[in-house]
């Protein structure tokens, strides 16, 4: 029997990524990256996906993460993309304009939910966090994902949220240290609210963590938010 392709796509604040996986979610595929266009319009981007695309090759079924609230395939949120992204991506059917350029299925979910499907390992209280532009989080219970769970807008300290505290803008103009620190903080809190068995972080700027973790709490790859794009057909 053939092998079903899936073209795992993850639209990121920086990069827009792309890989072929099996239905093992193994790539078949090299990984290729284009930057977020720095307007970053539902046309624009469409425009980096149709190059990754053709970059990418042979594919039956297409899988996006997205950095936004998602519902059935729709946009609904898209803070990190546009300024004006209530005016340009609100209602933006995302799944069904791709499908429609690449003439295969296509499923979009939320990028820290796909990173979390791709992590998770179905035991449990488990919380996904993804550090990168903005801050993603998604919550499972025994494998079971609690959608859009939206983390990063959250009051978190200072009458901040814990993406203005510890999003890629804010680590950008605070030290290393106090990132880390505020991070650590975090973790607490995260902690004493969703009383997790396992605490997993992923995203870009995981590679700025200098802090010692505690035993719950484990550095996921970032690559696993494409992998899990696999487990949307499951
Ligand atoms: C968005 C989330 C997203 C996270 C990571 C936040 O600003 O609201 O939906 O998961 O950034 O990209």
């Amino acid at each position: 029997m053939d092998v079903i392709k899936t073209l795992a796509v993850d639209i990121g604040g920086s990069g827009i990524k792309a890989l072929v996986l099996d239905e093992a979610g193994e790539p078949l595929s090299e990984r290729d990256r284009i930057k977020t266009p720095k307007t970053a319009t539902p046309e624009a981007v469409m425009d980096v996906i149709k190059t990754l695309v053709e970059q990418q090759g042979e594919f039956d079924r297409v899988s996006v993460g997205f950095p936004g609230v998602v519902r059935e395939g729709v946009i609904y949120t898209a803070v990190n993309l546009h300024p004006d992204w209530e005016k340009i991506w609100k209602k933006y059917d995302l799944a069904g304009e791709l499908s429609q350029i690449v003439g295969k299925p296509v499923r979009v979910a939320n990028d820290a939910d796909l990173q979390g499907l791709g992590a998770m390992q179905g035991k449990g209280v488990e919380l996904v966090a993804t550090l990168g532009t903005g801050i993603g989080g998604a919550l499972f219970t025994n494998g079971h994902l609690v959608p859009n769970l939206e983390l990063g807008h959250n009051k978190f300290r200072k009458g901040q949220t814990f993406e203005e505290q510890l999003g890629r803008a804010a680590a950008k103009k605070i030290s290393r240290k106090v990132w880390n620190s505020r991070l650590l903080k975090a973790i607490e809190l995260w902690e004493r609210v969703f009383n997790y068995d396992q605490l997993y972080l992923g995203g870009g700027e995981v590679k700025h963590i200098e802090i010692d973790l505690p035993e719950n709490v484990t550095v996921v790859p970032n690559v696993l938010g494409l992998i899990g794009g696999i487990k949307l057909w499951k």
